[in-house]
């Protein structure tokens, strides 16, 4: 009896340690395969720390994403998945400081005096990069200055329509000359940037004026240089899909977002369907819309945060939603230039 009572409590007391010793060698693995991912992930985008300091508190905050990344994409109940890009090491918080600059503007609404396109019938699909009237994905880097990517990205396109030739147009001019209401990396107006373009006679090449992606000073080009004009611009009427729809059936268009979210964050693919409030902090460029293969309906949208991000630095946002305002207010101020 006592032997048999012996081996069973040994036996338990057993199972007890090598359960305890299982969940620290899992917990272990668990961190030293997140260690892992971190350098990996350091060597593929090229990161580099200053010091051990930084290095663990970038560690910790690269672990939270990649859990929250995991989270998201194993529950599997939203349309779109997350991925680890390169702002894996970034709270929300610094992401969007440093790259969404748009300053919501009171403009919109006193401005409407004509939408060119009111009467107009769209078709049931439209995408400007496959018409050759979009540049690529270009990467606004460490500066705030989304609303001279969008109004560039308009104006390219526009461009385009009306002469034939796709020309890729200095977002750094705008950064550098447009010292208006407009503050470089630290925000801007998109129809600033706009009456910039049309006071200034145009704007000049991408490789005449290169982008650096900091505040400098303006090195004025000469107006023979400029390769683009804009001859004015125009508000699509407020708060109304349909009429954004029109404006995009005939040119890429200027549009404001509320991209704060974690999920906006690390998009990766699909259609983006929130959470978004309206809360405009983000420029970016519709250069077109459809219907995804679950026939959910779509803009699809132009970002400037280089390739790695998102469908190769494109996103499809839900179109047609219940709100007025669109998903992430992107019906709220929109806009597009005339050439
Ligand atoms: C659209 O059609 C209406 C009715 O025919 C007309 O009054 C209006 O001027 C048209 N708008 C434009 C921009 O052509």
């Amino acid at each position: 009896m006592a032997l048999t009572f012996n081996w069973k409590l040994g036996f338990a007391v057993l199972l007890v340690l090598s359960m305890c010793a299982s969940q620290a060698t899992s917990r272990d693995l668990y961190e030293a395969s997140m260690v892992q991912k971190h350098e990996q992930w350091m060597d593929s985008v090229g990161r580099v720390y200053k010091d051990d300091a930084e290095k663990a508190k970038r560690f910790k905050i690269f672990k939270d994403n990649v859990e929250y990344i995991e989270f998201v994409n194993k529950a599997g109940t939203r349309p779109y998945k997350l991925g680890i890009n390169e702002f894996a090491d970034l709270t929300n918080k610094e992401f969007t400081a440093s790259r969404n600059g748009y300053k919501m503007s009171s403009h919109q609404s006193l401005s409407i005096t004509s939408f060119k396109y009111e009467n107009v019938t769209a078709p049931a699909t439209m995408d400007w990069s496959t018409k050759g009237a979009v540049t690529g994905i270009k990467d606004q880097g460490d500066c705030a200055c989304c609303w001279a990517f969008s109004a560039v990205a308009a104006t390219e396109g526009i461009n385009k329509i009306k002469t034939g030739n796709l020309i890729s147009l200095s977002e750094q001019e705008l950064v550098d000359c447009d010292t208006g209401s407009d503050m470089g990396c630290d925000g801007g107006y998109i129809y600033d940037a706009f009456e910039f373009i049309i006071k200034n006679q145009g704007l000049t090449t991408e490789s005449n004026y290169p982008y650096e992606g900091i505040d400098g000073t303006c090195k004025i080009s000469k107006e023979s240089d400029h390769a683009a004009k804009i001859t004015g611009y125009e508000d699509v009427p407020y708060n109304s899909e349909s009429a954004l729809l029109k404006a995009v059936a005939n040119q890429p268009v200027s549009v404001a977002i509320d991209a704060s979210g974690s999920d906006f964050h690390f998009y990766s693919s699909g259609v983006f369907t929130g959470e978004c409030g309206t809360t405009l902090d983000h420029a970016v460029t519709a250069v077109g819309y459809g219907e995804s293969n679950d026939g959910t309906k779509y803009w699809l949208v132009k970002n400037s945060w280089g390739t790695s991000w998102g469908e190769n630095g494109y996103i499809r946002m839900q179109r047609d939603v219940d709100a007025e305002e669109g998903l992430c207010g992107i019906a709220m101020q929109a806009s597009y230039p005339n050439a």
